[in-house]
């Protein structure tokens, strides 16, 4: 049995163009993949917990081989659980809309909070990093979408933080095996006709699996 976890970025609801992909990843996913187990995961459903004072500490204690405690134990257990529902899903599908460039700030709060030495990754002085997810048959399906930026264009329409920086993050801990699907419509382009062939991919995705 497959389990699948929709991790969503984008505040927007109904009028979301990334959510709405992605549910058409997951209609033909479930119709594939009957006895699969779907968690839906909105970031801004309040259940995130911040990265702040607190958990840095815990994170520089860890690397100065110490043992957090009080606040610190409670703001690192918090980051583990949160890494747990992450880490129980096979297939992770994320919708992410570019903002300024880049991804959301919850999202971003996200990688922060589950990005971990002993979680994602290892690092040795010398080697550098270890990339703690490889291996373990994990995929991730991307969800691209902006309004302004498109591949076809140059920089005066912006420059794109976003997937380079979220492809990266995901090779990082070890995901390599990416999917991307992407909407950029620009502001000239045929934003329906592009809706369309998206989300005929985002169905034949969901398919595959
Ligand atoms: C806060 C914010 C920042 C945005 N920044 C950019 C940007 O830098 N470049 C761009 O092309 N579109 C930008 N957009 C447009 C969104 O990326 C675009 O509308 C996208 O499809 C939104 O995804 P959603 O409908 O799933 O929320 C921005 C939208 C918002 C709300």
């Amino acid at each position: 049995m497959s389990r699948v976890l929709h991790i969503s970025s984008s505040p927007r609801g109904g009028a979301s163009e990334s959510l709405q992909i992605a549910n058409a990843f997951l209609d033909s996913y479930r119709e594939t993949h009957p006895d699969a187990e779907v968690d839906i995961w909105d970031l801004w459903d309040g259940s995130l917990p911040p990265f702040g004072p607190a958990a840095a500490a815990a994170k520089m204690t860890i690397f100065g081989g110490g043992t957090p405690e009080g606040e610190q134990a409670a703001a690192w257990r918090d980051a583990r659980v949160t890494f747990d529902r992450f880490d129980a899903a096979d297939h992770l599908l994320f919708s992410v809309p570019m903002w300024n460039a880049s991804v959301p700030y919850i999202l971003k709060q996200f990688i922060d909070v589950i990005s971990q030495p002993g979680t994602v990754f290892g690092v040795d002085p010398q080697a550098g990093y270890t990339h703690l997810l490889e291996g373990r048959g994990k995929k991730a399906f991307v969800v691209y979408t902006s309004a302004v930026w498109g591949p076809p264009l140059g920089s005066e329409f912006g420059t794109d933080f976003q997937s380079t920086y979220f492809n990266d993050w995901l090779r990082w801990t070890g995901i390599t095996d990416i999917t991307e699907l992407r909407y950029h419509p620009t502001l000239t382009g045929d934003a329906d006709g592009e809706r369309q062939k998206i989300h005929e991919a985002a169905r034949e995705a969901g398919r595959r699996g």
